[in-house]
């Protein structure tokens, strides 16, 4: 799909992936709103972009289905939509202390794996209603996963069965949406600079990127976004998840 003209919605777009993401998605000639917790930056980065910008906490799921129902007005429809909230724990299944907390596990998935699927079913009745382009197609969504969906390390016990979760849902994600001409595919980052881990010094980052074939560095949200926007632009892009990675595997710890 061509972005000029057409519409983004970014969750969790006032940091890092998503905010990236929608600077690229506008110097292509996109329009777009952010939607992200309301102690973010989210409407400076909405202002600067020429957007708008909704409060959104995605585990609240009704208000968040308001959030999106707004952000479609005020661009008047959906073409793509890009969800990056979420974040992971610390606990192993069973620590010194006991086994791992079942509500912490819980709100690990809610945030992660179900508040991206309720994002994408939403967002996807909005597309749904696209005059759809020549080639047949009306929207494009993408979630985000991890590369410790496939090789978590130990204490992620939970990210990476969210994470898991959505690289499962979005093959199906894309067969159940293909009559609709919706595209779903998911990007799965290795360690980025972002704000989640701005906190890791720099002595860290090296020794946590140590495995990756090359290069042997946190990747930056441009490098995110670069993915992003192409399977956008790629037709054939559809129900796949790419790691962006530079050759990393997580050793297990
Ligand atoms: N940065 C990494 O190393 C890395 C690696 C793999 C996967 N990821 C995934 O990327 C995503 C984080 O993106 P980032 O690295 O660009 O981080 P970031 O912190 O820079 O951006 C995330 C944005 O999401 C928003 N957000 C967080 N919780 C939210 C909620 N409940 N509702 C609405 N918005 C919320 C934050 O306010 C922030 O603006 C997560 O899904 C994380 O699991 C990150």
């Amino acid at each position: 799909m061509n972005i000029k003209d057409h519409n983004g919605i970014f969750v969790g777009g006032a940091s890092g992936m998503a905010l990236a993401t929608a600077e690229k998605f506008k110097e292509r000639g996109g329009n777009v709103a952010i939607l992200d917790l309301p102690s973010s930056d989210g409407a400076a980065v909405a202002e600067r972009l020429g957007g708008s910008y909704h409060e959104c906490n995605v585990m609240e799921f009704e208000a968040a289905e308001k959030a999106i129902a707004d952000a479609v007005n005020a661009l008047g429809s959906a073409h793509f939509c890009v969800n990056t909230a979420g974040g992971g724990a610390a606990q192993r299944t069973l620590a010194k202390d006991g086994p791992h907390s079942l509500d912490e596990f819980r709100r690990v998935v809610d945030l992660n794996l179900i508040a991206s699927f309720n994002i994408s079913r939403l967002v996807a009745e909005h597309m749904s209603r696209n005059e759809p382009n020549e080639e047949g197609e009306r929207g494009c969504i993408i979630n985000t996963a991890s590369i410790a969906a496939f090789e978590g390390q130990i204490g992620q016990v939970a990210y990476s069965a969210a994470k898991a979760g959505i690289v499962g849902m979005t093959f199906v994600m894309a067969r159940d949406l293909g009559s609709l001409g919706i595209r779903a595919n998911c990007i799965a980052p290795s360690l980025f600079d972002t704000g989640l881990t701005s906190a890791i010094p720099d002595e860290f980052a090296l020794q946590l990127t140590k495995d990756a074939a090359f290069p042997k560095r946190m990747g930056k949200p441009e490098h995110f976004a670069i993915q992003a926007i192409s399977m956008y632009e790629n037709a054939m892009m559809n129900g796949g998840t790419v790691r962006v990675d530079a050759g990393q595997r997580f050793a297990p710890k």
